[in-house]
């Protein structure tokens, strides 16, 4: 089942609030998600503890380049998605996770030290498609885009993205009060107050776009040959 990895070398840029809001969304879709929280401080566990997000989430903490592929293997017929929420490192399991991903989205603030970070992840996959001919799929993932002006630097970050040729995702993630509070208060956006969190329901469709966009990257497959239903699923890993 595919495997989603959120990689930026760069700390803060969104990597762990993009994997919450995708987790949450997804299994509100009624898919069985597996989330990898491989940074050692646990952001995405301590969240997870506390917010307790209903829907299948299978939430996997220990992580080391040698288990994640076992986990992946072993939990694949009980999962649809993988997500693989990355600490802002570049090391053995950054490349573990990479080459094991069927896409891999790179959250960008725009600023030059983001797009430093997600650099060193688009040399990695580079590196990864000459050693063994994989192409990994992925994109940039535009992130806290301020919503009422398009900044310099987001201008500039795009303009260096679109000289790579990189994907950037049709949907950024906005600047939302909502997605600082649910980590400081460890619940989910559906369990905030509109009343007290300004634009709450913006920030809900912004995460139901995301993950709506993202579902829309996968490879369709039929799952029966004896059923007509299909389901957005990715294959193709390079492990
Ligand atoms: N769109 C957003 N709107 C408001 N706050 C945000 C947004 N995205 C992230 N933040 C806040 O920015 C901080 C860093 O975000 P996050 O933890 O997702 O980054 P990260 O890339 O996972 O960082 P690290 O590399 O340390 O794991 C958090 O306090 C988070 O609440
Ligand atoms: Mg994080």
């Amino acid at each position: 089942m595919p495997v989603i990895t959120i990689a930026n070398t760069k700390g803060g840029a969104g990597k762990t609030t993009a994997a919450a809001l995708l987790a949450v969304e997804l299994a509100h879709c009624g898919y069985k998600v597996t989330v990898f929280d491989s940074d050692p401080q646990h952001w995405f566990s301590q969240w997870y503890e506390t917010a307790r997000p209903t829907g299948a989430i299978t939430l996997v903490n220990h992580v080391t380049p040698a288990s994640l592929e076992c986990h992946i293997r072993e939990m694949d017929r009980a999962t649809d998605f993988f997500i693989i929420d990355l600490a802002g490192d570049r090391n053995q399991l950054t490349a573990t996770a990479l080459a094991l991903s069927n896409q891999v989205l790179i959250p960008v603030q725009g600023s030059g030290m983001d797009a430093k970070g997600a650099v060193k992840i688009l040399d990695l996959i580079d590196q990864i498609r000459t050693e063994t001919g994989y192409e990994i799929p992925h994109s940039v993932l535009l992130s806290r885009v301020n919503p009422l002006v398009t900044t310099h630097s987001l201008l500039a970050v795009k303009g260096l993205l679109a000289s790579r040729g990189v994907n950037v995702l049709a949907t950024p993630v906005i600047e939302r009060a909502a997605y600082r509070e649910m980590f400081d208060k460890g619940v989910t956006l559906y369990e905030l107050d509109p009343q007290k969190i300004s634009n709450l329901d913006k920030a809900q469709n912004n995460a139901r776009e995301l993950a709506a966009e993202i579902m829309r990257m996968m490879p369709v497959r039929v799952i029966s040959s004896g059923s007509s239903r299909r389901r957005a699923f990715g294959w193709g890993r390079a492990a």
